[in-house]
């Protein structure tokens, strides 16, 4: 019975609830006495040889043994799932195994040895990869089916403890796949309702102050209700996503099922926070208290997350849940933000991450009225901190929890238990191939040199070091280690892409796409010598996506003034030949920065002239600028006499131009291979004459303008577009 909301009323205190200072001390003191009490009754015996996790925590710690192991291993396990045969599992082993074969134990040169056999053996030794494989995948991951899901959250619940069910299954690429998971998620409510509808009561687990805890719990990822989850079109996206999470926010609601939406990678938080809120402003969702949000402390926003989180359900009248994570892509944020020459996001030391999860605590328990807090974590201290804050900010027993994942910390999740807390355990079930990156993710936090639960059973840790505050620790920890040194010249950077979740960005360009738009079906001459002139006859510029839009006309030349171009640009090498190396570079820069003041504008005559999305059209400008910069600093590189003296022997290289350079560039990279071609040609002395692809004179057209703008003299490049069987021959064949 899904209810329509009458206009929540603000809650009555919008201030955060102070901080008190009560005779049970200080947070920091209660923290450590928690801390200790809990390890004082955790269980610290190591597996043994008979059990499961002894070959798991073997596997893990032998991938821990060096680098290039865990990276060679984890490659591995995330192509087992798809080998079909033993064969193919053997080579693969094979490939993987022999490079880093030096760094592994002798036991495993039977691995070599298998490779090179075949029968019995190879299928024993595959047999076996499989089986650990799939064991170390079945302590993260509850079960495949419904069955077995039904099975782990009952017994949970005989534990005490509670469950939050999320169906693996990143990745979506098709709309079958995205209604296939949405589907998932319905057939859950359906069939887990009546099921724990029929267990006994348990206070801790069912409780709130003045509410209660719904008994069926799902965690959603909003990206795979979508084939296109793109921060570069947020309305076609929100439709797509919203169009398959109503019905089963509507249905939990029905069901008496609480619904929590994860948080994935950077990239997707801004559209993820902008659903989310759309969807829980809707009048049908607006009063429901059993829904919540992930806030993840180790991003150096995550503040101003809190700040929109806060702002949002004062504005909505009712409560959300909040889990707090530390972040579980730390690694993938790192390597794409440098990859991307994008400013890392997420903290870069782990106690800053640590700090910020205490500092985050903190707030959410003083603000408990309005976010609920769940705080997610396998850290002991993290732990501890957050029942020491809770008791601090006097938050109800029931109107907060502690969180811990499928397979990890499990001990630690059963003491926290009997201290009387609520601990809600994220359960995630479905096939193995899904669930790969997933499963990759949790092997990374366990072998991973800054997590918790490494260091728990390293005998050489010392509890005081583990329960550290993170200010200490991050004072402790040596400073941020700067770019290495690098010798002259610097590497070669490219030209970062636009990052589409900056909405920004999203709005410069559709403003010069308006703005391109009113220059549509302009006129552009022939460019030889500098002057302007007619055509033979006209290329209509056609925009692919939409052909009844002209995007411009192009005088095509003819054979006679295709001879004039060459010799034009014969002409200007006389001069342009001489220049040194250095000026030549220069006029490259200035191209570059004009190509880069003009960014958003080239990439929308892209966008219609060759139909290419945004993101495509922007990185052939980035590609365009690159190649400007690179071929100046090559030509300066280059410059100069190389010179080798031997007894006897003069030896000199150095490099000179050629003559006339005629570009002929295809249509797929309209700016890019035009301008690389063209600057290559200009950085090592050439002059050009630019014959652009029929379909996209008008891009070229415009690239002749930056060329003309940079102050080239004339003759230096040539625009001539043309009919390629007309002027082709002509070019090719010129001497
Ligand atoms: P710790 O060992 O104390 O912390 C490890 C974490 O510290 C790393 O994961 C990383 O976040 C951070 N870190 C590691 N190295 C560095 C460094 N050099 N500099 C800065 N920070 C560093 N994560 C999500 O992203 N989205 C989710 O929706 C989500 N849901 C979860 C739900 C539950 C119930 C739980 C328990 C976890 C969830 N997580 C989610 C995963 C969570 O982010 C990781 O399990 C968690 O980060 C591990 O932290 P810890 O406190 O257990 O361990
Ligand atoms: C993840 O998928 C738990 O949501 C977190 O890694």
């Amino acid at each position: 019975m899904a209810t329509t909301a009458p206009t929540p009323a603000p809650f009555a205190d919008s201030e955060s609830r102070p901080a008190r200072s009560d005779s049970r001390g200080d947070v920091e003191t209660r923290t450590r006495e928690i801390a200790a009490e809990v390890w004082q009754r955790l269980q610290h015996r190591s597996p043994s040889v008979l059990e499961r996790r002894w070959w798991e925590e073997h596997l893990l710690e032998w991938a821990m043994t060096d680098e290039s192991v865990k990276v060679q291993m984890f490659r591995f396990v995330d192509a087992l799932p798809m080998l079909k045969t033993h064969e193919q599992i053997i080579s693969h082993l094979g490939e993987y195994h022999d490079e880093v074969a030096s760094h592994l134990p002798a036991a495993t040169k039977l691995v070599r040895n298998v490779t090179e056999a075949s029968g019995l053996l190879a299928r024993a030794v595959a047999y076996s990869a499989r089986r650990h494989v799939t064991g170390m995948a079945r302590r993260f991951i509850a079960g495949r089916d419904a069955g077995e899901v039904a099975e782990a959250v009952a017994r949970l619940r005989e534990q005490g403890l509670a469950f939050s069910l999320d169906r693996l299954g990143e990745a979506v690429l098709s709309d079958v796949e995205a209604d296939a998971y949405q589907q998932h998620y319905l057939d859950l409510l359906e069939g887990l309702a009546p099921v724990v509808e029929d267990w006994a009561g348990d206070a801790v687990l069912d409780r709130m102050a003045h509410d209660h805890s719904p008994r069926l719990n799902i965690s959603i990822k909003l990206s795979a209700l979508t084939a296109r989850f793109r921060a570069i079109a947020p309305d076609a996206t929100a439709e797509d996503v919203l169009g398959r999470l109503r019905p089963i926010l509507r249905r939990a609601r029905e069901v008496d099922a609480h619904v929590h939406f994860d948080m994935e990678h950077y990239a997707f938080k801004t559209l993820t926070l902008d659903l989310v809120e759309r969807v829980l402003m809707e009048d049908e969702f607006r009063d429901w208290p059993h829904t919540g949000v992930v806030l993840q402390a180790y991003l150096r926003d995550s503040e101003a997350d809190f700040e929109r989180l806060l702002t949002l359900v004062e504005r909505r009248g009712t409560p959300i849940w909040v889990r707090l994570v530390k972040g579980a892509y730390w690694d993938y944020e790192t390597v794409v933000a440098q990859l991307r020459s994008w400013p890392v996001p997420v903290f870069q030391r782990k106690p800053e991450s640590d700090l910020q999860f205490e500092r985050l605590t903190q707030r959410l328990m003083e603000a408990s009225d309005r976010l609920r807090p769940a705080i997610a974590s396998h850290n002991l201290r993290s732990l501890s901190h957050a029942v020491a804050a809770a008791e601090h900010a006097e938050v109800p027993p029931g109107d907060w929890e502690l969180q811990t994942l499928y397979g990890m910390g499990e001990d630690l999740a059963r003491v926290f238990r009997d201290r009387g807390h609520r601990v809600r355990v994220y359960t995630p079930f479905g096939e193995l191939v899904p669930g790969m990156a997933y499963l990759v993710r949790r092997l990374l936090e366990n072998t991973s040199n800054d997590s918790f639960l490494r260091h728990r059973y390293d005998p050489a840790t010392d509890l005081e070091d583990l329960l550290m505050p993170p200010a200490a620790a991050l004072e402790a920890a040596p400073p941020q280690a700067s770019p290495p040194a690098h010798t002259a010249p610097p590497p070669f950077i490219n030209e970062p892409l636009l990052d589409w979740a900056e909405a920004d960005n999203r709005e410069r360009m559709t403003e010069a796409l308006e703005s391109v738009a009113g220059d549509l079906g302009g006129e552009y001459p022939l460019v030889i010598d500098g002057k302007a002139v007619d055509g033979r006859s006209t290329l209509i510029s056609h925009n692919p996506s939409k052909k009844s839009q002209v995007v411009g006309k192009a005088a095509a030349a003819s054979p006679e003034q295709a001879r004039e171009a060459v010799e034009s640009a014969a002409r200007a090498f006389e001069t342009w030949g001489r220049r040194t190396a250095d000026e030549r570079a220069e006029y490259l820069e200035v191209v570059a920065a004009e190509l880069t003041a003009r960014r958003y504008e080239l990439a929308s005559w892209i966008v219609y002239e060759a139909g290419k999305d945004w993101g495509e059209a922007d990185g052939d400008v980035a590609e365009a600028i690159d190649f400007c910069r690179f071929y100046a600093r090559e030509a300066r590189r280059m410059d100069g006499v190389d010179a080798v003296h031997l007894a006897g022997e003069e030896n000199e290289t150095d490099f000179r131009p050629r003559g006339v350079a005629v570009v002929i560039a295809p249509w797929n990279f309209p700016l890019a291979i035009l301008t690389g071609m063209t600057a290559a040609a200009l950085a090592t002395g050439n002059t050009v004459v630019m014959k652009p692809a029929e379909q996209t004179p008008v891009i070229a057209a415009k690239l002749f303008d930056v060329f003309r703008d940079a102050g080239l003299p004339n003759g230096v490049v040539n625009y001539l577009p043309g009919i390629g069987e007309d002027i082709g021959p002509v070019l090719v064949s010129h001497p």
